[in-house]
């Protein structure tokens, strides 16, 4: 077992561990980045909105003409029996299909016959300490040069890695997307701005993943009356913004208080991302953990 893998792991219709997976190297995943995944939290080993993320895996297994080779009731045993057997109480669950492996390398899709490859394992849920969330973090603005389906979690994520891997060699956290003067997301994080007291967010399109903890910040800002537009951010509007979050499964909620050099607002994290934090995690203990 690697510290971040738990044993065993799920791969076509088996438990095993991770060092006995094995996969054929003309898997398109592979060979063509042929495939789709998911990420999805676990709080006191309890799926967060497991149906949720199901049903985004099944709308990009769609997008991409891919059958799924499990219903809701196998991947919910499947990812249950994962979390089941790792040792840590949160966790990151990662899901994957691809489109299986052909005898021959062809771009067109293999025949109907060819089973896909269907991949799961837990991992540790590392959240970010209170030293980082106090200070925030550093993001840079990049062009997005992804193709035109950014609402479909593909695994074919070179854009995305190239822009996150520009943002780490300049000390930061994460890249900030730009399409034709709009801010779109982060390399892997949906983006949200604050001005003038008003949550501001990027509406749902083919751009942009609609991630399932976005869907959460909406929920919890209506909640709480908190003024909120969804409309479309220029990359203007986001220099001028008095804060910015990213927001994920994985990172949850955190303030980006410097972008390409530049304070965001006061430079630290501004009040209305604190409070957003703070609901969250009791949204986390009062409502995750307890299924
Ligand atoms: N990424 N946008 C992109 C491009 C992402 O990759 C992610 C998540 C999100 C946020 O979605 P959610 O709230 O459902 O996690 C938005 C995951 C964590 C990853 O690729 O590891």
């Amino acid at each position: 077992m690697t510290p971040y893998v738990a044993d065993p792991v799920y791969l076509n219709g088996k438990f095993l561990p991770l060092a006995d997976a094995g996969i054929s190297p003309l898997d398109r995943g592979f060979l063509y980045g042929d495939g789709v995944y998911e990420v999805m939290p676990v709080y006191s080993r309890r799926p967060f909105r497991i149906g949720e993320h199901l049903k985004r895996l099944q709308a990009t297994l769609d997008g991409i003409k891919l059958s799924n080779p499990l219903d809701s009731e196998g991947w919910k045993s499947v990812v249950l029996e994962l979390i089941d057997v790792a040792p840590w109480e949160d966790q990151s669950i990662y899901l994957q299909v691809t489109r299986g492996a052909d005898d021959k390398r062809d771009h067109a899709f293999p025949p109907a016959s060819v089973p896909s490859t269907a991949f799961a394992f837990a991992s540790p849920l590392v959240t970010t300490s209170a030293d980082v969330r106090a200070k925030g973090v550093a993001a840079i603005t990049v062009p997005d040069l992804r193709w035109a389906r950014c609402d479909l979690k593909v695994i074919s994520l070179l854009a995305n890695v190239l822009a996150r891997q520009q943002a780490v060699e300049q000390g930061c956290a994460e890249a900030i997307l730009i399409r034709d003067g709009f801010m779109k997301e982060g390399a892997a994080s949906n983006i949200f701005v604050v001005k003038n007291g008003i949550l501001l967010a990027p509406p749902k399109t083919h751009l942009m993943l609609p991630g399932i903890t976005y869907d959460v910040i909406l929920e919890l800002a209506e909640s709480c009356g908190q003024p909120l537009k969804i409309a479309e951010i220029t990359e203007a509007e986001l220099r001028d913004a008095d804060e910015v979050w990213m927001t994920s499964s994985t990172k949850e909620i955190l303030s980006i208080t410097t972008l390409d050099g530049v304070p965001v607002g006061s430079g630290q994290p501004g009040p209305l991302g604190a409070a957003m934090w703070q609901r969250y995690q009791d949204f986390k203990n009062n409502v995750m953990r307890k299924g």
